[in-house]
């Protein structure tokens, strides 16, 4: 849920680390600091507000080569100057991403020994329990401080005593590092180091790396020199920019036919089977619109290959002790590879011996590490805390995925099998031309801008959608939305339905089209004002909507691949009407790795 830079080398190490957190701001941004070795001592520059106020403090610079900076998505303590990292003593300064679980039980064990806190944070009580270890040999003093701590931890960490070297490590977030030309670099994410690199060290969970101007050392758990690869990855440094659009958000919206494309080419051509015999049933887990593609998926598997698939959202999941069959497997579905609720839920799995398959957009991240199998999607960088792209690739591998299953459990023959698969391969061009409808789409936006409410209904697949859609408006234009099946309208929600109470009818499945149509009639007859997503070449009867997008005909199955890039366009626009902040919206984060 937050950012975290390191840098030692022979450059000003400033202008580095505020570049790299600007990278990093999608992950939080309610706070940030930098501390830097400036030739006599370690200065420590912070600030509540975005990265823009922290820039301004440091309008005069600040001079040195070493330096690690922050910024903060707030989870203990809110977002203040005193609570911004970084947090340290007189003897050592550190930045941290995650939570310290047991933090509290730390803090009273410092209290007890002369310690006091300033701030409400737990990363405070990390660095002064660290204080407290500190006997002059950082990797063993780093050592016998973490293994007190619970929870979750990227920290970076520079000693007084030794200010030109950065130690780092890592537990349940995300951590890259890289060696480079400029000098040894690290992050808690690929685009911050971009511009200077393509390939990482991915380290380990519980792995110390000290990092000097020229050199990266590792070591592993106990404490011993450790060799480490590196990884490419396959983002350049443009890939991560907004490329010409007003937010990442409209270009990752913009690039779903492309990176759909690329990943159903990697399916078609890698077969995708997930294990020698099918599973005799499938649990998926995963978060927001992970999960979302998770549902579809369900829809998908269980009519194609007869699977029966159980869908849970992760932070549910971890807590229920579910019930695991001889014959489970289980995806875990992610776009970061680091949620930490989704990675629980993997962790849960495969404590119990079921197969695990990760689902993941970041090459090398914990998921993808953990998990026994890893798919990859090919969305790119997804920068915009709304998952857009992401969430079609998702979709396009699930549903390469259960064309498989199908076959191997002898539900499709190769030609039907075939038949499905160059429908899927068809389905970026059908994207572009849904994407041809911004306009329109604009327009219905503007209609429905009023209400500060808004439906979302549909029947099976087209309710899958509808659940994806409804996420979307909310979390980037703050209208109450929700998504409800069709034909549990008149069980409840209904009873909200007044004059012009905006709702979205997603009916795009034929077999469903006539139950669809007369939900919809019930709308209106309450007065509702009717968005109608339908196929084309699907007669409409006169007066059925106010406004009516139709997309390109496909397989009932993939319809939401061309309904969500409507809907993403319709939250989009939305968004912007109202004036917020579309990339990085209030109260969110790109990547929730904190329960
Ligand atoms: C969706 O737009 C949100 N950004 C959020 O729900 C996200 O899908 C969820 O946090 C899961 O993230 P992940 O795919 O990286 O695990």
């Amino acid at each position: 849920m937050c950012g975290i830079v390191g840098y030692s080398g022979k450059k000003s190490c400033l202008p580095i680390l505020l570049g790299g957190l600007e990278k990093l701001e999608y992950r939080g941004y309610d706070s940030a600091g930098v501390a830097v070795y400036d030739g006599s001592k370690v200065k420590t520059v912070k600030t509540q507000g975005r990265l823009v106020l922290l820039r301004e403090k440091l309008r005069n610079g600040l001079p040195g080569t070493c330096g690690i900076g922050h910024t903060r998505w707030a989870t203990h303590g809110a977002p203040s100057d005193v609570n911004s990292h970084p947090h340290g003593t007189d003897r050592l300064t550190l930045v941290h991403n995650g939570i310290i679980e047991n933090y509290s039980e730390l803090k009273e064990e410092l209290t007890q020994k002369g310690y006091s806190f300033i701030s409400q944070t737990d990363t405070e009580v990390a660095a002064k329990f660290l204080d407290a270890c500190y006997d002059g040999d950082p990797i063993s003093s780093i050592r016998k401080a973490v293994s007190h701590f619970r929870g979750s931890y990227a920290l970076a960490i520079i000693f007084f005593d030794r200010p030109n070297t950065i130690y780092a490590l890592r537990q349940g977030s995300p951590l890259i590092a890289a060696d480079t030309e400029e000098g040894s670099m690290i992050a808690s994410d690929i685009p911050a180091l971009l511009e200077y690199t393509r390939d990482f060290y991915l380290p380990d969970e519980g792995e110390i790396l000290e990092i000097t101007e020229n050199n990266i050392r590792f070591f592993d758990s106990g404490g011993n020199p450790a060799e480490k690869k590196k990884v490419t990855a396959n983002w350049s440094a443009e890939a991560a920019e907004k490329g010409g659009y007003p937010h990442f958000m409209l270009k990752e919206i913009y690039e779903q036919p492309e990176v759909v494309s690329l990943t159903v080419k990697t399916y078609l051509t890698e077969k995708c089977k997930l294990s020698e015999k099918p599973a005799k049933r499938i649990l998926i887990s995963a978060c927001g619109t992970a999960m979302h593609a998770g549902i579809a998926a369900k829809q998908a598997i269980e009519e194609l290959a007869g699977i029966p698939v159980v869908v849970d959202i992760a932070s549910e999941f971890r807590y229920r002790s579910p019930v695991f069959c001889e014959g489970d497997q289980f995806i875990v579905i992610s776009q970061s590879g680091e949620t930490a609720d989704s990675l629980a839920a993997l962790r849960l799995a495969k404590k119990a011996g079921i197969p695990t398959i990760g689902l993941v957009n970041v090459q090398g991240s914990s998921i993808a590490r953990e998990a026994d199998h890893v798919l990859y999607t090919y969305a790119g960088p997804e920068i915009a805390v709304a998952s857009t792209k992401a969430y079609n690739v998702q979709l396009a591998a699930l549903f390469a995925v259960s064309i498989a299953l199908a076959v191997q459990n002898g539900r499709l023959s190769e030609e039907e099998a075939d038949w499905y698969l160059s429908e899927l391969a068809a389905m970026p061009e059908k994207i572009k031309k849904v994407l041809a409808l911004e306009k329109e789409v604009a327009e219905a936006a503007k209609r429905f801008n009023a209400s500060d409410h808004c439906f979302f209904i549909g029947r099976g697949m087209d309710y899958a959608a509808a659940q994806e859609s409804s996420l979307k408006l909310k979390e980037i234009s703050y209208i109450h939305s929700e998504a409800c099946a069709a034909g549990e309208l008149k069980h409840g929600t209904i009873s909200l339905i007044t004059e012009g109470t905006p709702v979205v009818a997603i009916a795009t499945h034929p077999r469903l089209w006539e139950k669809s149509l007369s939900n919809i009639l019930e709308v209106r007859a309450r007065g509702g004002a009717v968005l109608l997503v339908c196929q084309e070449n699907v007669p409409v009867p006169e007066g059925t909507a106010d406004i009516l997008l139709r997309i390109p005909s496909c397989p009932p199955l993939f319809t939401p691949m061309l309904t969500l890039p409507l809907m993403q366009l319709y939250a989009y626009h939305s968004a912007i009407l109202r004036g917020c902040d579309v990339d990085k919206p209030r109260n969110l984060a790109k990547s929730v790795t904190v329960e």
